[in-house]
C-alpha cells in the first residue's frame, strides 16, 4: 500500500525550539508558498541492533547547505545544530525508523520575488514512512513508463538544488504515471537521453556492468546513487556514469531506482516491455542487500555512513 496520508508525530524542531506538530503552521503568503523557494532534504533513519541510526546524515546536510547556497542563503554556521537536531527529532518523537525532513523556508515578509524582508526559518520534521513505491516493491519490482514530461534544461532550474519548485516537474511525471497505471516514471532530459525518476535516480545493468546517467545538470546528485556506486566498487562490479539512451531501458538485463525514499527498487517493466526476466536480477539483489544490511546495522559500517540517534526518552509534554 502506498501511503497517501501523512502520519502525524508529536514534535517538530524549529530554529532550536520544539513545537507541536499541529503548531508548525505558516501564513498563506510566505515566500516559499508563493514562489516554491523552500529547500529541503529527505533522510532515512533505520532501526539497527545498536538503536536507531540516521543514514548518511552528513551528506544530506551538505546537499542542503549547497541547495541553500545556490539560492544565496548561507546556512553553513547552522549545520552542526541541524545535525544534532536531526537525531533529537527522531528520539523526541520516540521513533526507531522514520523519514526525516529538514526544510529551509523563506517565510513571511517579502511581497514580491526578491526574498529580502522575508524571514528564514529552519524546520525538521519526521514521520514513519514505509516502502515508498508500495508494499512488496523492493522484492517484486515496479512497472514504470517513460514520462511525457521531460526534465528541465541545465541553467534553468538548477537540478543540483533540492528546491521545492523543482518538484513541479516531478509531480507532473508522477501524476501522469499513476493516472496511467504505473508505479512511477523515468524522465528524459532535454536532449532526449535518460535523466532520472520523479524522486529517484536510475541504474541499469548490461553484461555485468552497472551504468547510470552521468550528472549532467538535469538530475539530482542522489546520495543513494553515490552509495550504490561505492558499494558496487566494494563488490567488484564495474560501473560507468555516462549518457543513457531511452532504448537502453528496454534492452537492459536489469534496471532499478535508487533514492532515500525508494531505497533500491527493481524496475520490472518500462512502457509494458519486460526488463530482463521481468523480476529482480542478481546484481540488483546484491546491491539492495548490501545497502539495506549497512543501513540496518547488519553489516559493518565500513564507509562511516551511520549516525546514532541519541538515547533520550520520548517527550510527552
Ligand atoms: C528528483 C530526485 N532525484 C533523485 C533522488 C534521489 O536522491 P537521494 O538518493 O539523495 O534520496 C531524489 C530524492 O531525493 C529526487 O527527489
Amino acid at each position: 500500500m502506498v501511503t497517501h496520508h501523512m502520519p502525524q508525530t508529536d514534535w517538530i524542531w524549529k530554529d532550536g525550539e520544539w513545537i507541536r506538530w499541529q503548531d508548525a503552521t505558516v501564513h498563506v503568503l510566505v515566500h516559499s508558498l508563493q514562489f516554491g523557494s523552500s529547500l529541503f532534504e529527505g533522510i532515512r533513519c533505520y532501526d539497527t541492533p545498536e538503536g536507531p541510526a540516521i543514514f548518511r546524515l552528513d551528506a544530506h546536510l551538505r546537499r542542503l547547505r549547497d541547495s541553500a547556497k545556490i539560492y544565496r542563503i548561507d546556512i553553513a554556521a547552522r549545520i552542526p545544530a541541524l545535525a544534532e537536531a536531526c537525531g533529537e527529532v527522531v528520539a523526541r518523537n520516540g521513533l526507531r525508523e522514520c523519514y526525516v525532513r529538514p526544510m529551509v523556508v523563506r517565510g513571511y515578509g517579502a511581497a514580491g520575488l526578491s526574498p529580502v524582508g522575508s524571514t528564514l526559518d529552519l524546520y525538521i520534521a519526521c514521520w514513519p514512512w514505509g516502502t515508498y513505491l508500495g508494499e512488496g516493491a523492493l522484492e517484486n519490482g515496479v512497472d514504470v513508463k517513460v514520462s511525457s514530461w521531460q526534465r528541465q534544461e541545465p541553467n534553468t532550474f538548477p537540478s543540483g538544488a533540492k528546491a521545492a519548485g523543482n518538484y513541479l516537474n516531478s509531480q507532473l511525471g508522477r501524476l501522469e504515471a499513476l493516472e496511467d497505471g504505473y508505479a512511477d516514471a523515468v524522465a528524459l532530459g532535454p536532449g532526449g537521453l535518460v535523466s532520472e525518476g520523479t524522486g529517484q535516480n536510475v541504474f541499469l545493468v548490461r553484461d555485468g556492468v552497472l551504468i547510470t546517467p552521468a550528472l549532467d545538470g538535469t538530475n539530482l546528485n542522489g546520495i543513494t546513487r553515490d552509495s550504490i556506486l561505492r558499494l558496487a566498487a566494494d563488490l567488484g562490479i564495474p560501473t560507468r556514469e555516462q549518457a543513457v539512451a531511452r532504448e537502453w531501458l528496454y534492452t537492459a538485463d536489469e534496471l532499478f531506482f535508487t533514492g532515500t525514499a525508494s531505497e533500491v527498487t527493481p524496475i520490472r517493466s518500462v512502457d509494458r516491455i519486460p526488463v530482463g526476466e521481468g523480476r529482480m536480477g542478481p546484481v540488483t539483489r546484491a546491491l539492495q542487500q548490501r545497502y539495506l544490511d549497512i543501513a540496518r546495522g547488519r553489516a559493518p559500517d565500513t564507509h562511516d555512513w551511520l549516525t546514532r540517534v541519541p538515547e533520550m526518552a520520548a517527550a510527552t509534554v
